[in-house]
């Protein structure tokens, strides 16, 4: 039906109205430069030569612009997008956050409330999930990803489309989303944003690719191609990646959109001669629209006509634009998701604020708790909130955050103070975000000297991770370490907690702190969720989707890294062995990593059978028991190697986790099914199989604490 539809529209249609639906500009906030005049763009939009609009938010100005395409011939109405990351009104955890809590429902719900208040202010499209890998911490950008796991990204990549889109287009809480940055951009060499990518087709298709496919798999309505070039050709201009892999093996029916300009900067990188050349080489490697690159607005048309660009190329691309728009019923009201009633209801719906302090209370990683210093007592204690970010409101955000409350938005010590009962709270801020100057610092030593226990937040400011935040130097910013090591000659027992969009280095917090909570960017309700976790209010369970190295030199360190014929076996004797001189190999805190206010026992582990061929299937089984005083959630994790094979193997490669709640004292049986799929891996051809032979079976609270193991061996 809607096939038809599109097919009778396009029959009506001039060279310049197709070429026009996959022009896109940008309104009046700006993410990238741009080159054109708003006037000049409304009169675009009137005329028909404009596809979809980002940036332009609300009701009242989505219906504003909405009223001009519809002056057009055709009246094909625009396409409204923008950058839902983490939430639009009400601020959820950054991506990376979220990630650890390692919680599909909670990720799937997150989404599902961002695409409800986008879409209640006349928002048609986000530009999420990122589903990008990312193994380098320097990237400013893996604050919006879901980290350094290819199986933990790929289910959290399905979460996130579910939750933007819901199982079908088209419902008025929902939003299309779009799986980016299509591909590899997460490993810009040295992670330096919009930097080159050389990697292995080996790697691409391993690690890089499956949360994509996972994306289209689930639905993803549309893709972002990426800046980077990868093996040197632009990921826009790349017809391997859009042509072969996407639309053809994939047999993906949504558009591509590229990046912002990214059509255009093939002309800097070298890849095409000028603009012109831009625009045929982006479309036919299967670019459908144009994000304010103005390729194929000012060349498409001359090119089809040269025959440059098949007129099949163009239709092609034109039909799954419009196909999207009659998916979401946009031919049927243009108007139908701008409803300022719904607006004003959905935008103030309090159910919201309770789901985004849940959310933040499980992204929340215990990567310390010497002496078990937290949880804390609420008893006569006095409590001493110290630090540049323990009353801060927009640190809390993070980066992209569109229509936030700032106002509204939970300070620590707000929460602190909201929830310390009898405990008597002092603060100070000891320096500004950023902590440039240690001015402040003998005042803070002074609180801090009245209390019993000091609760330091320290971290990132905002702006420091997201896009073009890459640093050299990802050690906590400016004094705030001297702060630490002035606050720890006090002898008063320290909780730091820490707010980043990225892993940071911490080593003297990481060895003499008492205890360490990383909250990340926790959103809205961030203080809230730190003080129910510093009070015991909520036992933590949130573990890390990415590896926290010692030091830069380190960079890229991941737990599914590869054996050498020198592994290192004992840290001590390191002579001509794959090692440094200067520091261990293992991380500071390891992928998977997060403790809890109870302990979890592993114990009896089985499989079903020791071996297995053809399409059988094995069950691997063990009892997990909650062996401490309060109740709590362990994510158990199950790990693989696979010990012979044609192309090397990872050390560790994570096939499953699980999260489980469990009352003290209480055991549960746990079981995972391991088939053929669980021990496949692409070969030197690039086919997907497994291979006989023996693999190691590891279950574990993280990728550094394998608590059980065994042996399967493939037939
Ligand atoms: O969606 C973003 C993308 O991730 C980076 N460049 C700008 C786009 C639109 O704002």
């Amino acid at each position: 039906q809607i096939d038809r539809k599109v097919a009778d529209l396009m029959k009506q249609m001039t060279v310049t109205e197709k070429v026009g639906q996959l022009h896109q500009l940008s309104g009046r906030q700006f993410t990238g430069p741009t080159s054109s005049e708003y006037a000049a763009k409304l009169a675009d939009i009137r005329a028909g030569k404009v596809g979809s609009m980002l940036n332009v938010i609300g009701v009242a100005d989505t219906r504003e612009i909405q009223a001009l395409a519809l002056q057009s011939r055709l009246k094909i109405p625009l396409l409204f997008s923008l950058d839902v990351i983490h939430g639009y009104k009400t601020v959820f955890p950054v991506p990376l956050g979220e990630a650890a809590s390692w919680d599909m429902d909670a990720i799937e719900l997150s989404a599902h409330i961002a695409a409800r208040e986008a879409a209640a202010a006349g928002i048609h499209w986000t530009f999420a999930p990122m589903v990008d890998v990312a193994r380098d911490p320097r990237w400013g950008r893996v604050m919006e990803g879901a980290g350094e796991d290819t199986y933990l990204g790929s289910q959290i990549a399905t979460a996130r489309v579910h939750g933007f889109q819901g199982r079908k287009l088209g419902a008025t809480d929902s939003v299309m989303a779009t799986a980016k940055h299509f591909a590899a951009y997460g490993a810009a060499i040295a992670g330096r944003d919009y930097n080159a990518v050389d990697m292995s087709t080996q790697q691409l298709y391993e690690v890089y690719l499956p949360p994509f496919k996972a994306a289209a798999d689930a639905g993803a309505a549309t893709f972002m191609n990426s800046f980077n070039t990868l093996n040197g050709v632009p990921a826009t201009g790349n017809s391997m990646l859009q042509r072969d892999i996407l639309k053809g093996a994939w047999k993906y029916k949504g558009f591509v959109v590229s990046d912002w300009g990214s059509v255009r900067e093939m002309v800097p990188h070298g890849y095409a001669a000028d603009l012109s050349d831009a625009a045929v080489k982006a479309i036919n490697a299967g670019s459908d629209m144009d994000m304010e690159g103005y390729a194929y607005s000012q060349h498409l048309e001359a090119a089809v006509k040269a025959g440059k660009v098949k007129m099949a190329t163009l239709d092609d691309a034109v039909r799954r634009v419009l196909t999207k728009k009659f998916e979401l019923g946009l031919f049927d009201d243009p108007y139908r998701y701008s409803d300022a009633a719904r607006e004003k209801a959905v935008l103030g719906d309090a159910s919201h604020r309770a789901a985004t302090l849940d959310v933040a209370q499980k992204s929340i990683v215990l990567l310390k708790n010497e002496g078990k210093l937290l949880p804390l007592s609420r008893d006569a204690k006095r409590i001493a909130v110290i630090g540049p970010l323990a009353d801060a409101q927009r640190d809390l955000e993070g980066g992209w955050v569109v229509q936030g409350e700032r106002a509204k938005v939970v300070s620590i010590l707000e929460g602190m103070r909201g929830h310390a009962g009898k405990a008597e709270i002092s603060y100070a801020q000891a320096c500004a975000p950023g902590c440039a100057s240690a001015e402040g610092f003998e005042a803070a030593v002074a609180t801090a000297s009245q209390s019993d226990v000091i609760v330091l937040a320290v971290g990132e400011t905002w702006d420091m991770s997201g896009e073009a935040k890459s640093r050299t130097d990802i050690s906590l910013p400016g004094q705030q370490e001297a702060l630490f090591k002035a606050l720890k000659a006090t002898g008063k027992p320290i909780v730091v907690v820490m707010l980043a969009g990225r892993p940071l280095v911490f080593n003297t917090i990481a060895e003499q702190a008492d205890a360490i909570v990383y909250a990340w960017f926790p959103g809205s309700e961030g203080g809230n969720a730190v003080a129910n976790v510093l009070f015991g209010d909520y036992n933590p369970s949130g573990k890390l989707p990415i590896t926290f190295p010692r030091s830069v030199g380190q960079i890229p360190l991941s737990y599914a890294q590869y054996s050498t014929g020198r592994p290192v076996t004992d840290e001590k004797n390191v002579v001509y062995k794959s090692a440094y001189i200067d520091s261990v190999n293992t991380p500071r805190y390891a992928f998977g990593h997060g403790l809890s206010y109870t302990d979890f026992n592993y114990t009896g582990l089985r499989l079903s059978s020791p071996a297995m061929s053809g399409t059988q299937k094995v069950t691997l089984s063990f009892d997990l028991t909650n062996s401490g005083k309060v109740e709590g959630t362990e994510i158990v994790q199950l790990y693989l190697r696979d010990m012979v094979s044609s192309v090397v193997r990872p050390l560790k490669e994570l096939k499953g986790f699980q999260k489980v709640h469990l009352k003290p004292g209480e055991t549960r049986r746990i079981s995972f099914t391991i088939d053929r799929d669980t021990l496949s891996f692409f070969n030197s051809q690039l086919k997907w199989g497994a291979e006989a032979g023996e693999f190691k079976l590891m279950v574990g609270s993280a990728s550094d604490d394998i608590r059980l193991e065994s042996t399967l061996t493939l037939r």
